[in-house]
């Protein structure tokens, strides 16, 4: 068998280990050829490509980024995305494509799934937003680092008396502010499902200062917004891609609660070190495990599916339903945030 990898869309800790167990699982166990495109999309576009054997992946299972390169570009960008990319699979003579991404990526591998491509598709992403999988590799990782961030930051924010609100990654969804929170014990919590209320929001902060405590952390997602009319704000805009561009919601809030609380107030974005560095040891295992499988779904001729974890097992889902929706923070795992807050 032929088979081609590709990583697109923000990069995430694990992505090489799912490369890694790819060409384990295919050359060594099945005899296979294993080729990676460059940047993503873009190299099958492009027919940029190189040979990944034993040696290409040696060493890369504890490395963050992603040793193929990663890109926006998609399919659907150009007017022949889908005819080029058909025409690059039929004269390289691939059996089978694996791409590793998030939500836009996936979107794409189910239009080129519908075209008629062998295609298994791969989740990452650190904001574990995918809905037909339990969890996505680079979530853990993600979480780790925003939550060892929190900790150093309530050693300063206790110091200066201040009001310190970290603006953690999550376009859509808070699943990491809701967990790097909770781990780190912030004493508030924004997400983008749950429009918040200033006058609620400053009357918490202040309630802790009025107990007597020197500090406090507010963990805002990226996304999170307030509830219509509760304050001025300003969205952002779009970049080339589409993709949100934000004014940067933790700048806001520290304008409007330090005037509103008379208390010294900071930003601190946490931003893309939250997608660097080593994985965990948890999210290693996930990219292998969905690597493994994502290989022998290939042999078995399940195309147009996405390897997901459920539970404990690693099953397939259609990329179909794939990508139907995102996974939204539920409203109770909001309240029990709230609770231990
Ligand atoms: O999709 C993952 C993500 O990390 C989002 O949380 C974030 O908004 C986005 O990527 C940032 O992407 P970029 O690297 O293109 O700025």
């Amino acid at each position: 068998m032929r088979i081609g990898v590709l990583t697109s869309g923000g990069d995430c800790p694990g992505l090489n280990a799912v490369i890694r167990s790819v060409v384990h699982r295919a050359v060594v166990d099945h005899g296979d050829e294993v080729i990676g495109f460059h940047d993503g999309w873009k190299g099958l576009l492009e027919a940029d490509y190189r040979k990944l054997d034993l040696d290409a992946v040696a060493g890369i299972l504890a490395r963050g980024g992603t040793i193929l390169g990663s890109s926006r570009v998609q399919p659907a960008h150009l007017v022949d995305g889908v005819e080029r990319a058909k025409g690059h699979v039929a004269e390289l003579g691939l059996d089978a494509i694996i791409p590793i991404g998030g939500e836009g990526t996936l979107k794409a591998a189910n239009l080129l799934a519908q075209a008629g491509l062998p295609i298994v598709g791969v989740p990452k992403t650190i904001d574990n937003d995918i809905a037909s999988t339990d969890v996505t590799f680079g979530f853990d990782t993600a979480v780790g680092v925003a939550t060892e961030a929190l900790d150093r930051l309530k050693t300063t924010a206790e110091s200066h008396q201040r009001v310190l609100i970290v603006e953690v990654m999550g376009r859509h969804t808070g699943w990491i502010a809701l967990h790097s929170g909770m781990a780190a014990g912030a004493h508030a919590i924004v997400v983008p499902e749950r429009p918040f209320d200033i006058g609620e929001l400053t009357r918490r902060v202040g309630a802790r200062f009025e107990a007597g405590k020197r500090f406090a952390i507010v963990v805002a997602a990226e996304g999170a917004k307030p509830r219509e009319g509760s304050m001025e704000f300003d969205e952002g805009g779009k970049d080339m891609y589409g993709h949100e561009r934000f004014a940067g919601v933790a700048r806001q809030l520290s304008v409007e609660l330090e005037e509103r609380l008379g208390k010294e107030a900071r930003p601190v974005i946490l931003g893309h070190v939250q997608r660097g560095g080593t994985p965990t040891a948890y999210d290693r295992v996930l990219a292998t495990r969905f690597g493994w499988h994502a290989v022998e779904a290939a042999h078995r001729g399940e195309f147009g599916m996405m390897t997901a974890l459920r539970g404990t097992d690693i099953t397939l889902v259609p990329l179909a339903q794939a990508v139907e929706t995102l996974k939204t923070v539920p409203q109770e795992r909001y309240e029990e945030a709230e609770t231990v807050l």
